[in-house]
């Protein structure tokens, strides 16, 4: 192992957000303290093993695939709708939700037995999945951009359909908004980076061995 592969400390993209707190826990579990003071954006770990950074969550991809953080959390959403090629090394036991086709009742479900719909207009975030996804079922789509709040879309009438994530369906609840079909599980891996796994490759396999152990020696 070079000297670089065997000292310097390992680089880690944490996403801001939902996954935050509960990555900030699970790394926990291996040991790893890593705390963001006041508004800071990176942190190192008391022991010096490991430099983290806090990013957006759609901007973790492009900080992993530059190498600038050679591993990261992150969601299969995310990674999908980057476009980039990683190793993924570990599931991790938590943020799990769906990708779902949502809309009100009344708009009808594409697959209900009456023929799939052959064209569908809907709002998302996730516009390279939700094109992917229909046409390689052979349904033209017309996909109409959005940041957030999507929910909003079907409501004020943008879009008969959205296609995001759900976790506990409070948000479709609160606006009478159903689920007319699961799409796809969505997990949380730890990925990294091709070319730095193949240098740091030695520790990297030790961290995801303890931390699929829980932390467990
Ligand atoms: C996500 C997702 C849904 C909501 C689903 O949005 O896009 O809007 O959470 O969660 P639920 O099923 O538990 O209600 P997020 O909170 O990330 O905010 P956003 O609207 O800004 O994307």
């Amino acid at each position: 192992m070079s000297d670089a592969a065997s000292s310097a400390p390992l680089t880690i993209a944490i996403p801001k957000g939902r996954l935050q707190e509960e990555t900030g826990k699970f790394l926990k579990t291996a040991g790893i303290n890593l705390k963001f003071t006041e508004r800071k954006l990176t942190a190192a770990d008391p022991e010096g093993r490991f430099r983290a950074f806090l990013v957006k969550n759609e901007d973790l991809p492009t900080y992993v695939h530059h190498n600038i953080a050679g591993l990261g959390i992150c969601g299969e959403d995310v990674m999908y709708e980057s476009g980039y090629q990683f190793f993924t090394l570990l599931e991790l036991p938590f943020g799990k939700t769906s990708m779902c086709l949502s809309g009100y009742a009344s708009a009808g479900y594409p697959g209900d037995g009456h023929g799939e719909k052959k064209s569908l207009t809907l709002a998302t975030k996730f516009t390279r999945f939700a094109r992917d996804y229909y046409h390689t079922r052979g349904t033209s789509v017309s996909i109409i951009r959005l940041k957030g709040s999507v929910e909003l879309a079907p409501v004020l009438g943008l879009a008969p359909y959205i296609v995001d994530l759900v976790e506990t369906g409070s948000t479709l609840k609160a606006h009478n908004l159903e689920v007319l079909e699961k799409l796809k599980e969505i997990r949380v891996f730890m990925i990294a980076n091709p070319a730095y796994y193949k240098i740091y490759y030695k520790r990297i396999n030790e961290l995801v061995s303890l931390l699929g152990r829980g932390g467990n020696p």
